[in-house]
C-alpha cells in the first residue's frame, strides 16, 4: 500500500457546509484536503452538494425564470408593455438553469484552488483510526489514502422517499426529477407542502401546469408566523395552487404515463387523483452512505443524523460534523455557519453559531422570510411582547413596482423592545430580512431600527415602519 497523503484536516462533503469549512480551515494555516463525490452530467467534478447542484441554486434559477415568464404574461401589460406571441422556451430554460448550476460548480473548483485545499472527486470512507488521527480512503477516478488528525463530515441529506412509492424521477419524482421536468405537465401533485412543495410548485404553476398540493398537517406553514401564513396561503390560492390541508395519503400508483395517488381529504371523503408527475417533497433525510462510520464507531443519533454536540463535535475526538446531516435546519448559511465555526474551533479559537438568528426564506411570490421567534412561539412560553405590522399596500415602491402583497411584522420585548422576531411575506423579502438579522444579533430594539435613516422610495422603509408601529407611530399607515 502506498504511504497515506498526510493532511491536518479532512473534509468529506463539498457542499456548503464542507466546501466552506474546507477554505476557512486553509485560511488558518492547514493543510485541507476535500473529498466529494458528486458527478455533472459528463462524470466530471461538481462541488457545491444538494444545493449548487440540485437545491438552492437551480430551483432559484427556475423561480427566476418562470416569474419572468409570468409577469411578461400578466404584469407587464399593466406597466404599459404589449408583449404580442409570448411563447415558452422550456429547453432553453432548463439550460440556462444548468449553465448557472456549473457556473456555481466551476466557482467552487476555483475556491477550493485558490486556498490551496487538494481537491479529491469521488467517495470518502473512513479506514481506521491511527496513533494521531486517521485514515480517509478516496475512491473515484483515482484511489488515496489519506492521513489526518481532523475530520469535517458534511455529507448532507437526501429526498425522504414515501413508503410505497419510491422516486423514479421520471412519474415520481424528488427535487432532482423536479428541477428537470422536459415538458410542463398539465397536472402536476405534490405531496408535502413545505418549503421545497412551495417553491417547485409556484415553478411548474407559473408555467402553466394546474397544481395540486397534497399535506399531511391540517395547519399550513406550521414554523411560520401564523399571521403571515395565513396570508401566504391566501396569496397562493388565489395565484392558483391547489393546497388541500390535512389529507392522508394512501396508495400512489405509477402508471405508463401518469400516476394515480389515493388519499383521504380532511372531511375524510376517499379521493383518487390521476396527475402527469408527482413531486414529492416530505423532507429529508441525513445522508451517511458509504462513510463506513462504523469502522472507527462514529456514533449516529436515534434518527440518523451524526450525533454532535453545541460545537459540532462528534462522539470522537477530532471528529467533526456540520449541516444536514446534523441536527439543526437544513439550510445552506446554516451548514456554511457551522462550517466556519469548526474550522476555528480546530484553530483554537472560539467560533459560534446563533441558532436563533439564522433567517429562513421561502422563494415564492411572494416571497416569505424570517427570523426569531414567531407570535405562537412568544405566547406558547409566555413572554409578554409587543407587535407591529405594515404593509406593502402602503409602501410607495412596492406601488411602483406593481408588488404590494403582504406585509412586514415586528415583535418586541414588552418591557425592554429588544426585538425578538421580524416576518415579512412581500417583494424582496429575502433581501430584506438581513436587515433584521444584523438588528438581532446587536441586540437592538425596535426603537433602533425605527430611528435610523431609511432611503426613500425603498422597501425597507415598511421594516422601519413595522417597527414604529410597535409603538403605534407608524406614519404612513
Ligand atoms: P449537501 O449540500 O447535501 O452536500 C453534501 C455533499 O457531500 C454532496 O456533494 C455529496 O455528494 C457529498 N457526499 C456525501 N457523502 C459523501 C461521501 N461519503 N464521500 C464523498 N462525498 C460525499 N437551503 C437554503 O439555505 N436556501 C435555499 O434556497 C435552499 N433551497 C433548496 C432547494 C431544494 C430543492 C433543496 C433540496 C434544498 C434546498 N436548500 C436550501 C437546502 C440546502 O440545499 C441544504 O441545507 C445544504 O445543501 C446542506 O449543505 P451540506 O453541505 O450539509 O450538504
Ligand atoms: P419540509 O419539511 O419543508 O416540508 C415537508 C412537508 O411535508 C411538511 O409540511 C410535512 O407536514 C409534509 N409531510 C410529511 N409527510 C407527509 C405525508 N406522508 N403526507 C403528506 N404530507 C407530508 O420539507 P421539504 O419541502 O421536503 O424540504 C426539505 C428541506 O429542504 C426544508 O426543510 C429546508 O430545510 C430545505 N429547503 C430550504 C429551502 C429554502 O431555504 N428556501 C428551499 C427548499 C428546501
Amino acid at each position: 500500500m502506498s504511504t497515506p497523503k498526510q493532511f491536518d484536516v479532512v473534509v468529506i462533503g463539498a457542499g456548503p457546509g464542507g466546501y466552506i469549512a474546507a477554505i476557512r480551515a486553509a485560511q488558518l494555516g492547514f493543510s485541507v484536503a476535500c473529498i466529494d463525490e458528486w458527478a455533472n452530467a459528463k462524470g466530471g467534478p461538481a462541488p457545491g452538494g444538494t444545493c449548487t447542484n440540485v437545491g438552492c441554486i437551480p430551483s432559484k434559477a427556475l423561480l427566476q425564470s418562470s416569474e419572468h415568464f409570468e409577469h411578461a404574461g400578466h404584469a407587464f401589460k399593466d406597466h404599459g408593455i404589449d408583449v404580442a406571441g409570448l411563447s415558452l422556451n422550456l429547453p432553453q430554460m432548463l439550460k440556462r438553469k444548468d449553465v448557472v448550476v456549473k457556473q456555481n460548480n466551476d466557482g467552487i473548483l476555483f475556491l477550493l484552488k485558490k486556498n490551496k485545499v487538494a481537491f479529491f472527486h469521488g467517495r470518502g470512507a473512513f479506514g481506521a483510526a491511527v496513533e494521531g488521527g486517521y485514515t480517509i480512503n478516496a475512491s473515484g477516478p483515482t484511489t488515496d489514502t489519506l492521513q489526518t488528525k481532523h475530520v469535517i463530515v458534511a455529507t448532507g441529506s437526501n429526498a425522504r422517499e414515501l413508503p410505497g412509492a419510491p422516486f423514479d424521477e421520471k412519474l415520481i419524482l424528488s427535487n432532482t426529477g423536479a428541477l428537470t421536468i422536459e415538458g410542463v405537465p398539465a397536472k402536476l401533485g405534490v405531496i408535502g407542502a413545505g418549503v421545497i412543495g412551495l417553491e417547485m410548485g409556484s415553478v411548474w404553476r407559473r408555467l402553466g401546469a394546474e397544481v395540486t398540493v397534497l399535506e399531511g398537517l391540517p395547519t399550513f406553514l406550521g414554523a411560520v408566523d401564523e399571521q403571515i401564513a395565513k396570508e401566504a396561503f391566501k396569496l397562493f390560492t388565489k395565484q392558483g395552487l391547489g393546497i388541500n390541508l390535512g389529507v392522508k395519503i394512501g396508495k400512489v400508483t405509477p402508471g405508463k404515463k401518469d400516476v394515480t395517488v389515493e388519499y383521504t381529504d380532511a372531511k375524510g371523503e376517499a379521493v383518487k387523483a390521476v396527475f402527469d408527475k408527482l413531486i414529492i417533497s416530505i423532507g429529508r433525510t441525513p445522508n451517511t452512505n458509504g462513510l463506513n462510520a462504523e469502522a472507527v464507531g462514529l456514533k449516529l443519533d436515534e434518527r440518523g443524523f451524526i450525533a454532535v454536540d453545541d460545537d459540532c463535535k462528534t462522539s470522537l475526538a477530532n471528529v467533526w460534523a456540520v449541516g444536514d446531516v446534523v441536527r439543526g435546519p437544513m439550510l445552506a448559511h446554516k451548514a456554511e455557519e457551522e462550517g466556519v465555526a469548526v474550522a476555528e474551533r480546530i484553530a483554537g479559537q472560539h467560533g459560534h453559531t446563533n441558532f436563533n438568528t439564522i433567517p429562513w426564506v421561502i422563494y415564492t411570490s411572494p416571497e416569505i422570510a424570517w427570523v426569531g421567534q414567531t407570535e405562537q412561539q412568544l405566547k406558547a412560553s409566555s413572554v409578554s411582547y409587543k407587535s407591529g405590522t405594515f404593509p406593502f399596500m402602503a409602501n410607495g415602491r412596492a406601488r411602483a413596482l406593481g408588488d404590494t402583497s403582504g406585509m412586514v411584522k415586528f415583535l418586541a420585548d414588552a418591557t425592554t423592545d429588544e426585538i425578538l422576531g421580524v416576518h415579512i411575506i412581500g417583494p424582496m423579502a429575502s433581501e430584506l430580512i438581513s436587515e433584521a438579522v444584523v438588528a438581532m444579533e446587536f441586540r437592538a430594539s425596535a426603537e433602533d431600527i425605527a430611528r435610523i435613516c431609511h432611503a426613500h422610495p425603498s422597501l425597507s422603509e415598511a421594516t422601519k415602519e413595522a417597527a414604529l408601529a410597535i409603538d403605534k407611530r407608524s406614519l404612513n399607515f
